[in-house]
């Protein structure tokens, strides 16, 4: 049976799947028939990824395996097809992708938990271009009718699967921080009301939530600490203090380390006024401020193109960061008690931007002398971009 198995299946097999013993291979069907749970899933307030693993969804690992098998390189292609098997976030960046939802979370095994992103907030990405979303501000009604509410209904056929989400990035750190912007100021009444519709809705016993608070450098400035944590508090105790929420997520498609010290901007003329050189400080910054708002404060972060540091000319550099690699594995194994996950929320490969100038979403944080060029349009596929994050990955694939 061993001979019947190609490496990266079996790879995959052992990364994700525990194999039944004594029996060291036995029939793909019967391990996948182990996997799912007989009852209904209750994450409750604990750690939802202690004992669960986070799957390995189709649409990334496909994603990988042709972007390796294009590869010319075998030894290049060989590393590049592990990252098929690491747990990484599914985005929900528009309707038409809740096509793929149901096909996304109904092979979870009972020991893994399904991760996916809700991103389609009326107006989105309202202080840069690269984002924007195919709804308008105004369009909020759409935004619950045709988005949040169908991915209930599914989420609902699926009570016996564990389901990890990270709400709407970049959206309240946005309202915190570029509230003088009028696209922001235009975007404030729909992220906030959506965001609380979202909450109230999704709060669901087999899913845990985390609502998106920027990274270390955005919100962490000892200015924004306080009014960060309102502005999530708020939304979140305008959705009823729904259950299963359980913090916030950091560093979302970021590029902070986790704990470097001193941090990467920490000899910046400004560092004065930041404390939270890196996520793990952060972290420990925000998540009281959040406590004494009243909104639970578990943090995950998002550690999946964090290898390299020092490659960023300014903190709020975001797009295509040349040089970059893929970070740490997901683990709930974080050494901060404060954080119960790593995790790979932006599918490494999937471009921030486009670098075309003529591009109507083009942004010029995308043309910036640290920025990756030529990138595709945000969310499409960068071969080079990929090979650059698995040649740099620490630890190494
Ligand atoms: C960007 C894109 C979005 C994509 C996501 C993950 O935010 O705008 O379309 O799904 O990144 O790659």
């Amino acid at each position: 049976m061993k001979g019947l198995f190609s490496a990266v299946l079996a790879s995959a097999i052992t990364g994700v799947f525990a194999l039944p013993s004594p029996t060291e291979n036995g029939p793909i069907t019967a391990r996948a028939a182990q996997a799912a749970c007989a009852t209904p899933v209750t994450i409750g307030s604990g750690n939802p990824f202690a004992s669960r693993t986070i799957y390995a969804n189709k649409f990334y690992s496909s994603e990988v395996v042709s972007a390796a098998a294009a590869m010319t390189d075998t030894a290049l292609a060989a590393a590049a097809k592990k990252v098929a098997d690491v747990g990484t976030f599914m985005w929900i960046d528009t309707r038409a992708k809740i096509d793929i939802v149901e096909d996304t979370i109904k092979d979870v095994p009972c020991d893994h938990i399904a991760a996916l992103v809700i991103y389609d907030l009326p107006g989105r990405d309202c202080a840069a271009k690269a984002s924007n979303g195919e709804l308008a501000v105004g369009e909020l009604d759409i935004y619950k009718s045709q988005y949040i509410d169908p991915i209930v209904t599914i989420f609902k056929k699926y009570p016996n699967v564990a389901i990890a989400l990270v709400i709407e990035p970049d959206s309240l750190p946005n309202l915190v921080t570029n509230s003088n912007l009028q696209t922001c100021k235009d975007s404030a009444s729909g992220y906030r009301d959506g965001v609380a519709y979202a909450l109230k809705q999704l709060n669901l016993p087999n899913i845990a939530m985390y609502i998106d608070a920027g990274h270390g450098g955005w919100l962490g400035w000892n200015d924004n600490l306080k009014p960060g944590a309102k502005e999530l508090a708020t939304v979140y105790k305008t959705a009823g203090s729904p259950s299963s929420v359980h913090g916030f997520a950091t560093n979302v498609a970021g590029w902070n380390s986790f704990d470097l010290s001193p941090g990467e901007f920490s000899k910046a003329t400004d560092a004065q006024w930041n404390k939270a050189q890196n996520e793990k400080t952060y972290v420990t910054l925000f998540a009281p401020e959040l406590k004494s708002a009243g909104m639970p404060s578990q943090a995950i972060v998002d550690t999946g193109r964090n290898a390299v540091t020092g490659l960023r000319k300014e903190w709020g550099d975001w797009c295509n960061v040349n040089g970059a690699g893929f970070g740490a594995r997901p683990t709930s194994d974080t050494g901060s008690s404060l954080v119960d996950s790593f995790v790979w929320v932006k599918p490494g490969g999937e471009s921030d931007g486009t670098s075309d100038s003529t591009a109507t979403r083009y942004d010029s944080f995308c043309g910036k002398d640290d920025a990756f060029k030529p990138s595709p349009e945000a969310g499409a596929w960068n071969q080079a971009y990929f090979e650059m994050l698995v040649k740099n990955a620490k630890p190494a694939f």
